[in-house]
């Protein structure tokens, strides 16, 4: 055969396998070239509402353990009440039914730490691995609060992989069944979400000019923080179903929040604990390798003494060059309009930079499908002490549909 005749029926039989990919299951090619084909396609894609429905088998009596702890504060022990700074390595079966013999439906692999001094609250930082069936392959990625006592904890699913790609959208949980004695528990989970489906068969499409969330009528307002109403409700799957329903319709609104984070190391306890390190960070002048836990009070002002909310998460050196941290965080709530709402945060933090930028990935509550920026600087500092007080600039979308 000549080369010009292999070449082209090479480039028939690939042409023939994207077109197989496309449209149904998980696209068998994952490589880059098939996701950027994806990608240019996406302008046609119809976002479809997607629902699971299943149950997360947290069992800690077995061994090996679904989930275990990988790191502590020195703290964590005189505070049981909240196990503060206590973080946790899962990987937990999910299956159709509340009995563990039923249809394995995928696992949830993450970490997850405690970080409240007041209650029983995690940051989760949780993969979603679908094994079963036609999103075998696919994942989910959740990044949120689990405040454990609450009878329905809601969090954000910021993204997604495979058949998933693009996914956004509000995870529910509640327990199903828990021993106290050994601590084993099953949370049943609804996740409702919106995903991407190529129509199968179509071409190649033009370069994207929207942003994937717009596909509905945006509006745009600037919102203080006096508008907006309250935390909804009824937070059960029901009405967060209800409510990712009417998303497409909603107005997005354009919300900026302006407060002060107290970071204060040396009041008992102090907000921020170290819970790992290497070797090597004694030594290091970015600190390199420490890894934080952080529970510290949002207020509106610098000086004043009223909690607005919490900032709750994680911090993390990693960076050999400069002192700038990976920050895992939740704002917390707990006062006036958004008393209950939650914002993730996931991003880069520079700190010895004037600003820096830190995306917001998610939200919950009033803030659902929210997305943005928040900037930080250093309002106050005491190098002797460490104590900080930091600036936040929220900026973000947030949505608001006809019910609220
Ligand atoms: C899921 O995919 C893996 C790897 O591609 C394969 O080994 C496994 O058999 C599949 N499982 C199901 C239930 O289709
Ligand atoms: C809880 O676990 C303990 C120890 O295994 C067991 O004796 C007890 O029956 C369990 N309780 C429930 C409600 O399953
Ligand atoms: C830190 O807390 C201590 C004890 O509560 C208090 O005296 C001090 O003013 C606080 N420092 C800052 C910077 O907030
Ligand atoms: C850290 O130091 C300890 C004690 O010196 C040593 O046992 C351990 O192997 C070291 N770990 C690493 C990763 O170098
Ligand atoms: C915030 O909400 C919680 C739980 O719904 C409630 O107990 C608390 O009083 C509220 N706080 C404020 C300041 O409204
Ligand atoms: C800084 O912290 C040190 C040690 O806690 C304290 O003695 C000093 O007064 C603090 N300085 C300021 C400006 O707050």
């Amino acid at each position: 055969m000549e080369m010009a005749i292999i070449i082209r029926s090479v480039a028939v039989y690939l042409a023939i396998l994207v077109i197989i990919a496309l449209g149904h299951g998980l696209p068998d090619d994952q490589s880059p070239g098939a996701v950027l084909n994806w990608f240019k396609q996406f302008p046609q894609a119809k976002p479809k509402l997607t629902k699971f429905h299943f149950y997360l088998h947290n069992i800690v009596s077995k061994s090996p353990p679904a989930s275990t702890p990988v790191a502590r504060a020195a703290i964590t022990a005189s505070m049981p009440e909240t196990s503060f700074g206590l973080v946790n390595v899962i990987d937990a079966p999910l299956t159709e039914k509340p009995d563990s013999k039923s249809k394995l439906v995928g696992y949830c692999q993450g970490l997850f730490a405690f970080s409240s001094q007041e209650e029983r609250s995690t940051i989760m930082t949780l993969n979603f691995v679908f094994t079963g069936g036609e999103y075998n392959g696919s994942t989910l990625s959740v990044l949120g609060r689990n405040h454990v006592t609450a009878k329905y904890r809601e969090f954000p699913i910021i993204g997604g992989s495979g058949d998933f790609r693009l996914a956004h959208g509000i995870g529910t949980a509640s327990t199903y069944f828990l021993n106290k004695t050994t601590g084993d528990d099953i949370l049943e989970m609804s996740f409702v979400f919106y995903r991407y489906i190529i129509p199968s068969g179509h071409s190649e499409g033009s370069i994207p000019t929207r942003d994937y969330r717009g596909f509905y009528p945006h509006l745009i307002l600037v919102a203080m923080i006096q508008l907006g109403h309250g935390l909804p409700d009824d937070q059960s799957p029901e009405a967060v179903e209800k409510w990712l329903k009417q998303f497409p319709q909603a107005k997005r609104k354009l919300t900026k929040i302006h407060f002060f984070l107290h970071n204060n190391l040396t009041k008992d306890p102090p907000t921020t604990v170290t819970v790992a390190q290497a070797n090597s960070t004694a030594t290091s002048p970015t600190r390199f390798g420490l890894v934080s836990i952080i529970d510290g009070p949002l207020t509106e002002q610098p000086d004043s003494e009223q909690t607005i909310g919490y900032s709750q998460g994680s911090f993390s050196f990693t960076s050999l060059e400069e002192r700038s941290s990976l920050l895992v965080s939740n704002l917390v709530f707990v006062a006036g309009k958004y008393n209950g709402s939650t914002l993730s945060l996931l991003g880069r933090n520079p700190v010895d930079a004037k600003y820096r930028e830190c995306p917001i990935v998610g939200g919950s509550g009033d803030f659902r499908m929210a997305h943005g920026i928040t900037t930080i600087s250093t309002y106050f500092q005491n190098s002797t002490s460490g104590n900080t007080i930091l600036e936040m600039n929220c900026i973000f979308y947030r949505y608001v549909t006809d019910d609220e």
